[in-house]
């Protein structure tokens, strides 16, 4: 029983994770196309207050993943393919970070193409994840 709760909150962390993960590069789409001034500005709060809330959430995520998976005995190929994933999507949540002081310099030098590109990634290893959890593959 409470595996399943620990489960349903690890779903629950995660899923408001990547939240942030799909908004906060749609916002750095905007900040590459926006003129410096007002709109900069108002885009700039906006993505650095989600970003500030994103942490917290992508912590607890983990935590919980941890929780199920040192204490309950889980193993597998499909676990470790898994972790692979999730420390890809960590240096990703870090990235976005770095991204974000650098448009707080004023020194961004990505277009906005580039991000459209950059906000994908999220997705692909979302797909990825969910498939091998649930399918359990190897
Ligand atoms: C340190 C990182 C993580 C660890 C150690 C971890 C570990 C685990 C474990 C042990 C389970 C239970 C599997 C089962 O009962 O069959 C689980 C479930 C799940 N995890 Fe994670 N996880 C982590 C991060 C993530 C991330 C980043 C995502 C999304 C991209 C994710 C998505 C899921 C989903 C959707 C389930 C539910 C699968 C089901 O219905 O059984 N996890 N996780």
């Amino acid at each position: 029983m409470l595996y399943l709760y620990l489960k349903a909150l690890h779903i629950i962390f995660v899923t408001s994770w990547f939240a942030g993960l799909f908004y906060l590069p749609r916002i750095f789409v905007n900040l590459a196309m926006a003129a410096p001034g007002a709109e900069t500005d108002r885009l700039l709060l906006m993505a650095g207050k989600l970003f500030r809330f994103m942490t917290p959430l992508a912590v607890l995520a983990l935590a919980f993943g941890l929780w199920l998976w040192l204490g309950f005995g889980i193993g597998g190929g499909w676990l470790h393919a898994k972790l692979s994933l999730v420390a890809l999507l960590v240096a990703y949540h870090g990235y976005c970070g770095r991204l974000l002081a650098r448009f707080r310099a004023g020194r961004n030098a990505k277009s906005h193409v580039w991000y459209r590109f950059f906000n994908e990634i999220p997705v692909l290893i979302l797909f990825a994840v969910v498939i091998l959890v649930v399918v359990k593959p190897f």
